[in-house]
């Protein structure tokens, strides 16, 4: 597969705010001195430091951070709402700081559209025009415009909703007209600055659902701002995480979970049930194929050091598991036939299954057959390598945490 096209570029991006950010505060700032001295000694404010990231195109690049480590600073700076101190930010091949004017207004129109997280509605237009309200300032005429407003509506679940009063929207409806309205003039690029932070939990989960459903569809590249770890986990392809206006760590969420780069990120982490990143193919061995006609001594003996083997049929789907146990048992009371000893209830599952979806299976302490898009056997997995894996990145956690509490 050819690497994704790059989208967005920040390359080596610092902000700072206050009336001389070029001085001695980026002096300091870029020669080490950390974000909280910098505004003691100069009274300016480190919003990003050193800032580095790509986000390809067709990804969600989330970016995840605590209050004020400078994540709407940077989504900012992509849109030129902030100039930047120093660094360039690069668009589509455009030097974003390098736009003024007219070329800067169309750049924003025409290549990306921004979500926030209070969605501001004009009250007196109904939903239609609210929707098509970017169109109608690039001078798009009336039928054209209504015409993709509708389908952004329909994108979000609002169709129906078109000519009623935005008066009437709960909280979770007017997000959608904010992704609608997004959505109407087609851009690239979406940017989305904690959209659906304000949402309650359940609302928030069917609107992430609903975005990842329509990015499904339209392909867009999108900038996603979170302070909420799950939600970066479940929306995000890739993850930056800031702190303090500089970057800690940028990986997939599998990454982000299983190989924290320091306490910050692990403390983020901890709560988070790794199972559901880890992919079975991850951790799956071969899997040892067995002879139906041999004994279960030369059965045992074909293991070696695995839990269970398995019996497959001419197509190499694995119709009999022969776990040790099982064998180990029925030598003890003098069974040496392997018919006799071979479930065929055993669980199976697919590399690309996440290690929580086999919790249940892991739970009957047998191995788990490892099978592709055909059935076919392609490996195994043992309950007790998905504790290790598990226990590893505890370990890994709690060692962090060790060191940011001594
Ligand atoms: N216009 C500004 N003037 C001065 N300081 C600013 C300005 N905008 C942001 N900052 C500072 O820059 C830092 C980063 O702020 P930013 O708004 O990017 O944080 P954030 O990660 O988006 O936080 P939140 O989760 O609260 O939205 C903070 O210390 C903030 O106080
Ligand atoms: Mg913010």
């Amino acid at each position: 597969m050819s690497e994704a096209e790059t989208i967005i570029t920040l390359e080596n991006v610092y902000k700072i705010f206050g009336p001389n950010p070029r001085g001695r505060a980026f002096d300091l700032c870029s020669s080490g001195v950390g974000k909280d001295e910098v505004q003691r000694q100069t009274g300016h404010v480190v919003g990003m430091k050193d800032i580095s990231f790509e986000v390809k195109k067709g990804e969600i690049f989330v970016v995840m951070g605590l209050s004020g480590s400078g994540k709407s600073t940077a989504i900012r700076t992509v849109n030129k709402l902030h100039e930047v101190t120093h660094g360039r930010v690069i668009v589509e091949g455009t030097d974003v700081q390098q736009l003024r004017g007219a070329a800067l207004q169309s750049f924003r129109r025409e290549k990306l559209a921004m979500v926030f997280q209070h969605f501001a509605l004009f009250p007196h237009r109904n939903i239609i025009d609210n929707t098509a309200y970017g169109l109608k300032v690039q001078g798009v005429d009336k039928p054209k415009r209504q015409a993709a407003a509708i389908e952004a509506l329909a994108m979000v679940g609002l169709e129906a909703y078109a000519f009623n009063s935005t008066r009437e929207l709960s909280g979770g409806m007017q997000q959608r007209v904010g992704l609608a309205r997004a959505l109407c003039s087609n851009p690239d690029i979406l940017l989305m600055d904690e959209a659906f932070s304000a949402l309650d939990p359940l609302i928030r989960r069917q609107m992430q659902d609903e975005l990842m459903a329509i990015q499904d569809k339209v392909h867009k590249t999108i900038l996603f701002i979170t302070h909420d770890l799950n939600e970066a986990l479940r929306m995000g392809s890739r993850i930056c995480i800031l702190r303090d206006g500089l970057v800690i760590q940028i990986g997939t969420p599998e990454e982000i979970l299983t190989e924290p780069a320091d306490g910050y990120v692990a403390e983020f982490v901890q709560d988070v049930d790794q199972g559901r990143v880890i992919d079975v193919g991850k951790v799956m061995h071969d899997a040892v194929i067995l002879d139906p006609t041999s004994t279960l001594t030369q059965c045992v003996d074909a293991l070696g050091d695995r839990r269970g083997g398995f019996v497959v049929d001419a197509d190499n789907r694995p119709t009999g598991m022969l776990s040790l146990t099982d064998a180990a048992t029925a030598l003890a009371h003098g069974t040496t036939d392997l018919g006799s000893v071979l479930r065929s209830d055993f669980d199976t599952t697919t590399p690309g299954a996440r290690f929580n979806e086999n919790y249940a299976a892991a739970g009957r302490g047998q191995p788990i057959a490892v099978v592709d898009e055909s059935g076919r056997l392609i490996g195994e997995l043992e309950p007790r390598e998905i504790m290790e894996e598990m226990g590893r990145v505890e370990q890994l956690v709690d060692g962090f945490e060790r060191e940011v509490f001594l």
